[in-house]
C-alpha cells in the first residue's frame, strides 16, 4: 500500500481550516474497493461519506450503476448526477412520506428504493404511494446484531416482508442488511461474526422462497449488504443477489485505518489546518476546532497528524485545537498541518467544499452537494 504524503506544492491560498481530497487516492481506493468486490455491479456505494456530485460522477465513470444514501438530499445529488437506481436506506415518517413522492415524480425514470421495519409505518407509505398513484419499492431492513434498526430473522420479519409485497403501491424489493458493530480487528473474526448473523437471514430469505407459489418468481430479488469492514466478508459469497453497500473506505480515515488493518484505504480527504498561536512552551494551538473535524468520542483522538504522531490533543473547543508535543519548537505561528480526520464522513458534512489535490497541485474545488438536509425536495 502507497501511503500518500499529502504533498501540496502551493498552500499560501488555501483556506484553513479545510478538506482537501487527494484524487489519485481516492481513485485507488475506489479500484481497490471494486477490486474487493469483484465487479463493479456488486457494488452499492454509500454516497454519506463524500456527499459529493463530482466524486458520484467519477464513480459513475467507473460503472457503479447502483448507489446507497442516507437523506433526500443525498438521494437528490444522485439523481441529478444521472444515477437511476438509489437507495435511500431510510424508514420515510412524518413528510418525508411526500417527499418519497415528490422524489417519484420528480425523477421517474430512477428505480427509488426506500428500507422499513415497521408495518404500521409501511401503511402510511402504501397509503401516500396511492392517493399520489405512485409506487416504490422496499426493502425490510434486518437487524442484524447493531440493535439500531430493522427486525431480526423470524417468522414476524417474514410476515412483514409478506405485507410489503402485499400493499397496492409498495413492491417488496429485498432486504436490508447492516451491521456497522461488526468492528473486529483480526478478519477471520469479523468474517466469522458476519457470517454468523447472514445465515439466519439466507435461511429467511430461502423459507419465503419456498413459500412461494411460484418457483420461478424472485421473491427476495436483491440482499443489499454491509459497510467497510464487512463488505469483503459478503463479497466472498457466490450469490448474485447480494449488494455491497460499503461507503467509508472510498475516503478513508483513521479510525478504519487502525480498527481494519487487513483493509488498504488511506485517508484520500484529509485537513489543512494552520498553527494560530503557541501559548506554552510545549502547546501548539491549530485553527480546527470541532467545527472543521467531527467530533466523535472520545476527545482527544478526532484527528491524527502524520508529522506529529506523539502530540497530545489536550483540548479543542469550536475553533481551536490544542496540542502538547516535544517537537512544538519546531512550530512557529502561520505553519501547516495536515490532519487524517478519525471520522470523515461527519467531517466532510461540515465544510461546504473541497479542495482537489492532483498531482500535489490544487487543480479545482468540489462542492460538498448533499452537506444540507434539502436540496429541492
Ligand atoms: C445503512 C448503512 N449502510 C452502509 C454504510 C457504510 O458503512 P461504512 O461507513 O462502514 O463503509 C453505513 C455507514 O454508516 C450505513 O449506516
Amino acid at each position: 500500500m502507497t501511503t500518500p504524503d499529502y504533498h501540496i506544492s502551493e498552500t499560501s491560498e488555501l483556506l484553513s481550516p479545510s478538506l482537501i481530497v487527494f484524487r489519485e487516492q481516492l481513485e485507488r481506493n475506489l479500484d481497490g474497493m471494486i477490486a474487493i468486490a469483484g465487479s463493479v455491479d456488486r457494488l452499492r456505494p454509500h454516497c454519506k461519506t463524500h456527499k459529493m456530485a463530482e466524486v458520484t460522477k467519477i464513480e459513475l465513470a467507473r460503472g457503479l450503476t447502483k448507489h446507497k444514501a442516507a437523506t433526500f438530499a443525498e438521494a437528490e445529488m444522485l439523481a441529478d448526477v444521472g444515477v437511476k437506481d438509489i437507495l435511500l436506506a431510510y424508514s420515510l415518517v412524518g413528510p418525508n412520506l411526500k417527499r418519497a413522492v415528490a422524489f417519484r415524480k420528480k425523477y421517474p425514470d430512477v428505480l427509488f428504493i426506500v428500507t422499513a421495519d415497521d408495518v404500521g409505518n409501511l401503511r402510511r407509505l402504501s397509503e401516500t404511494m396511492v392517493a399520489a398513484d405512485c409506487d416504490i419499492h422496499v426493502l425490510l431492513d434486518i437487524d442484524c446484531g447493531q440493535h439500531r434498526t430493522g427486525l431480526v430473522s423470524s417468522e414476524q420479519a417474514m410476515d412483514v416482508y409478506q405485507t410489503i409485497d402485499d400493499l397496492p403501491g409498495l413492491i417488496a424489493a429485498g432486504f436490508h442488511v447492516y451491521d456497522g458493530h461488526q468492528h473486529q480487528v483480526a478478519f477471520e473474526d469479523r468474517k466469522a461474526a458476519v457470517r454468523h448473523e447472514f445465515e439466519k437471514v439466507l435461511k429467511m430469505r430461502d423459507d419465503l422462497q419456498s413459500k412461494s407459489l411460484s418457483a420461478e418468481t424472485v421473491i427476495v430479488p436483491r440482499l443489499v449488504c454491509g459497510g467497510t469492514g464487512s463488505f469483503p466478508v459478503y463479497a466472498e459469497y457466490d450469490d448474485p443477489t447480494i449488494e455491497l453497500s460499503p461507503g467509508t473506505c472510498v475516503f478513508g480515515d483513521a479510525s478504519y485505518g487502525s480498527n481494519f488493518p487487513d483493509l488498504k484505504f488511506p485517508a484520500a480527504a484529509v485537513l489543512l489546518t494552520r498553527v494560530i498561536s503557541k501559548p506554552q512552551g510545549n502547546r501548539i494551538t491549530l485553527d480546527l476546532g470541532y467545527k472543521a473535524v467531527a467530533s466523535d468520542p472520545p476527545a482527544g483522538k478526532r484527528v491524527v497528524f502524520p508529522k506529529l504522531p506523539g502530540a497530545e490533543q489536550v483540548l479543542q473547543n469550536e475553533e481551536h485545537l490544542v496540542l502538547e508535543t516535544d517537537k512544538a519548537g519546531d512550530y512557529k505561528v502561520g505553519d501547516e498541518l495536515i490532519g487524517i480526520p478519525w471520522h470523515v464522513c461527519p467531517t466532510s458534512a461540515l465544510h461546504a467544499s473541497a479542495y482537489v489535490v492532483e498531482e500535489g497541485r490544487v487543480t479545482g474545488e468540489w462542492e460538498v452537494t448533499a452537506r444540507n438536509r434539502k436540496i429541492t425536495i
